[in-house]
């Protein structure tokens, strides 16, 4: 079976964010930050809730962090851990991705 596309590349202009539903039904969102993507479930570690107000707008506005418009909480696209707010030290739950050669983002085999 061949590895199910998440993100085209084209979808995650540089420093861009995405809003995806994984094939099991959870809600999930792809960053590309400074060319480099990682995926999270679209769930707060705060109240349990998704971080975007609008469609796809999981970054802060300079580009560089995750937020959730909620309470503002920030966290790093590497790790997904919180740096900022109200759930300080958690993280969000990581989604495995691999990216190819083009930048497409593909869900990993678990
Ligand atoms: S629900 Fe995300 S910071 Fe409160």
């Amino acid at each position: 079976m061949s590895a199910l596309m998440i993100a085209h590349s084209s979808q995650l202009e540089d420093s861009g964010a995405l809003g995806v539903t994984l094939p099991d039904g959870r809600a999930a969102f792809v960053v590309r930050v400074h060319g480099r993507s990682s995926a999270f479930e679209n769930r707060c570690p705060h109240q349990g809730i998704g971080l975007e107000d609008k469609p796809d707008t999981f970054l802060e506005d300079g580009n560089e962090l995750i937020q959730c418009r909620m309470h503002g909480a920030l966290f790093l696209p590497e790790s997904g851990e919180c740096v900022f707010g109200p759930c300080l030290g958690r993280s969000l739950t990581p989604v495995p991705v691999s990216v190819d050669s083009e930048g497409n983002v593909y869900l990993a085999r678990e």
